[in-house]
């Protein structure tokens, strides 16, 4: 199979600084709680932009990066969970904005995890499809418009933000773990505009229960011990599966690139890993969670700092809504 080749990074984080401190006035919490439970110190929410404009920037950036036009990207998928519109897509909008004439372009719904499970498909066209070279992964978050902040224990853990990466064939293979465990997931969710048309009567309405009935408008709805518990179970489980795969041990990774939800959940994964905390690459304190976007981020400002270096074993693990969770290992 044809290998992948990450080319070009971007990020774009909105210039709005919300501290701990800030939270202090809209629920009953404190930076000290948020800092020891969490890790997070500030996040970055939308002042406004959506969901495609973030994506944009940062597509721009790694496009810049990577050297490569508009005209030489061939496929571009989206991984984001709080597009702009129900259609188009938001990879369809992004497409446009950047000027890409000649691709095609999906989106994919797997919420935290969605630029591993964005990078594991791009090497399956780029390996399958003779008319997809370069691939554009877009992971453009919006998360804060979802957030209750009403509801303390989930408000204060997400930001807004965007990760961009260019891929193309390259000699090593990226070896990808995926799993959902879908009988969990009532665990984290928010829930769409109801059924509801012209026709529909009062007995329709009821008929039907909420499949979740504890959410709150479309707010997000997190059980986060649930969550916790999983994750510090799930990205162990999924590293050593997807290093499994690759015929190497965690231990040969030079740098593990995790979903920042939690300095608690990395922490405890690293100790059921045995490795030390500094395989892992953290920036949570300045962003929190940005779902999706973390990750590429993570790699943006990696390949900004010129730590990824040339045949360094790299692995992204990811875990979310789903309850979703996924691990690559791939070569840089
Ligand atoms: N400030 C002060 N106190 C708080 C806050 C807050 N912001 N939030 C919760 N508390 C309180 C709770 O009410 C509870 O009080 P009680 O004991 O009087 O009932 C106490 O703190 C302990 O609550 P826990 O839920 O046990 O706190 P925990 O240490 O588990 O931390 C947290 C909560 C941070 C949410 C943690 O469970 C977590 O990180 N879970 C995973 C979340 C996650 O990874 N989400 C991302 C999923 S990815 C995606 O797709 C969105």
């Amino acid at each position: 199979m044809t290998g992948i080749k990450l080319i070009g990074t971007g990020m774009y984080i909105p210039e709005t600084v919300a501290t701990n401190e800030d939270f202090t006035k809209i629920v009953d919490t404190s930076d000290e709680w948020i800092t020891k439970r969490t890790g997070i110190k500030e996040r970055h929410p939308s002042n406004g932009e959506p969901t495609w404009y973030m994506g944009v920037q940062a597509a721009k950036q790694a496009m810049e990066d990577a050297g490569v036009t508009p005209d030489e990207i061939d496929m571009v998928i989206s991984t984001s969970v709080t597009g702009d519109y129900y259609t188009p897509s938001t990879a369809n909008i992004m497409q446009g904005k950047l000027g890409i004439h000649k691709a095609f372009s999906i989106d994919i719904n797997c919420a935290c995890a969605g630029f591993v499970y964005g990078f594991d498909m791009a090497q399956r066209y780029i390996a399958m499809d003779d008319d997809v070279k370069t691939v554009l992964i877009i992971s453009s978050e919006n998360i804060t418009k979802l957030v209750d902040y009403e509801d303390r224990s989930t408000c204060v853990l997400f930001g807004d933000g965007a990760g961009a990466a260019v891929v193309t064939a390259g000699p090593n293979r990226c070896y990808t773990y995926l799993e959902c465990e879908a009988q969990d997931a009532n665990k984290i969710y928010a829930q769409n505009v109801r059924p509801g048309n012209a026709f529909t009567t009062q007995e329709g309405r009821e008929k039907y229960l909420d499949l979740f009935p504890q959410g709150r408008e479309h707010y997000m709805h997190m059980d986060g011990r649930d969550v916790y518990k999983f994750a510090t179970r799930a990205m162990p489980e999924g590293l050593h599966k997807a290093c499994e795969k690759a015929g190497i041990k965690v231990e040969d990774l030079a740098l593990i690139i995790p979903h920042q939800a939690n300095y608690r959940i990395i922490e405890t994964a690293a100790k059921n890993l045995g490795l030390s905390m500094d395989h892992f690459y953290l920036n949570i304190d300045r962003y929190g969670n940005i779902s999706s976007a973390c990750i590429p981020v993570c790699l943006n400002e990696l390949k900004r700092a010129g730590r990824l270096k040339e045949g360094d074993k790299i692995a992204l693990v990811g875990f979310g809504a789903g309850l979703v969770y996924g691990a690559t290992v791939f070569t840089i």
